[in-house]
């Protein structure tokens, strides 16, 4: 395949890669996968989960790691909770216990044996995956959005195919990886290359790339060759650069919000902002955070 008939092929599986250590919040994660922090009123994956699914996503795997299998069970039977929610009538609760458990045989789970880095990462799914398109989702990135962003990023895929990235504008490029756009079409760009953390002055454009990808599976290939990279680690930025060498990439400014999790004051934000979007408890939210900054002021 090359970049003039790029894959239109259906989307059908997203890889979600867990297996970091979260260092950036420790000590929270020292015994509690980050992906399992709450986020207002679930745990941070749930929301990840739910964004592939409303893309039409049927299959997801985890790529997960040693102490991560407090994901796993989030995402299997509670029994004894189960049983004992409807011995008392809980029925409400019972619904949104059982809310995360999806059709037997449509959740993968594949060890990454050690954390070599996100490109390593999508490359330990390469056997589930196969040989088609699969999007990745990286569950430290929220992204608020209707429809959800893989949804958008899924719509464009069907009109231009090949590969295509989520991108948010930032007002700092220099602390992010940006892309170097050719050209545009409403908020679909087509690019020519990718940056890491540029000076802002040398910059090819402000739009960071967010955490969602659609990729196509010729990726694997060159993931397996991948030098190590940036902090010694397999990154799936330079695989990416190779295939764009024959492969079409666009990158889709997403309308929407990023909420980066993966630091203490982005996972504060993104737990706030998760709280007010509660569309029962957001205006309960807001007051409880309106008199918590009272407080802070006296
Ligand atoms: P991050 O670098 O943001 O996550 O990787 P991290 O390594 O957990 O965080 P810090 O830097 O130590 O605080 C983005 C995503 O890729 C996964 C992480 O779990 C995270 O969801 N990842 C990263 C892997 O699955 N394996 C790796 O080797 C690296």
């Amino acid at each position: 395949m090359d970049s003039a008939s790029p894959s239109t092929r259906p989307l059908r599986k997203a890889v979600l890669p867990v297996a970091g250590f979260g260092t950036r919040v420790l000590p929270a994660t020292k015994s509690i996968p980050k992906e399992m922090l709450p986020v207002f009123d679930r745990p941070a994956i749930q929301y990840v989960v739910d964004e592939a699914l409303a893309a039409g996503i049927e299959h997801i795997i985890f790529v997960t790691g040693r102490n991560k299998g407090a994901i796993e069970d989030y995402f299997d039977r509670a029994v004894e909770l189960e049983t004992a929610l409807r011995n008392k009538n809980k029925t409400a609760q019972l619904e949104e216990v059982e809310l995360s458990v999806r059709a037997p045989g449509t959740m993968s789970f594949v060890r990454q044996q050690s954390a070599q880095g996100l490109g390593h990462a999508v490359w330990c799914a390469r056997d589930i995956v196969g040989d088609e398109p699969f999007a990745v989702l990286l569950p430290d990135m929220l992204m608020m959005a209707k429809p959800s962003c893989l949804a958008q990023m899924a719509e464009a895929y069907g009109k231009v195919g090949g590969n295509i990235i989520a991108v948010e504008p930032c007002e700092d490029p220099s602390s992010y990886g940006v892309i170097d756009p050719e050209s545009r079409e409403g908020r679909l760009i087509k690019m020519k290359g990718m940056v890491e953390k540029p000076k802002k002055e040398d910059a090819p454009s402000n739009l960071f790339i967010s955490g969602r990808y659609i990729l196509q599976p010729e990726i694997f290939a060159l993931l397996e060759s991948q030098k190590p990279g940036a902090g010694g680690e397999i990154q799936l930025t330079d695989a990416m650069e190779r295939l764009m060498q024959n492969q079409s990439f666009h990158a889709l400014e997403y309308d929407g919000r990023t909420y980066d999790c993966g630091d203490k004051i982005g996972y504060l934000r993104a737990f706030a902002a998760y709280a007010l979007a509660h569309e029962e408890l957001g205006p309960k939210a807001a007051a409880a955070l309106h008199a918590a900054l009272a407080v802070k002021r006296d």
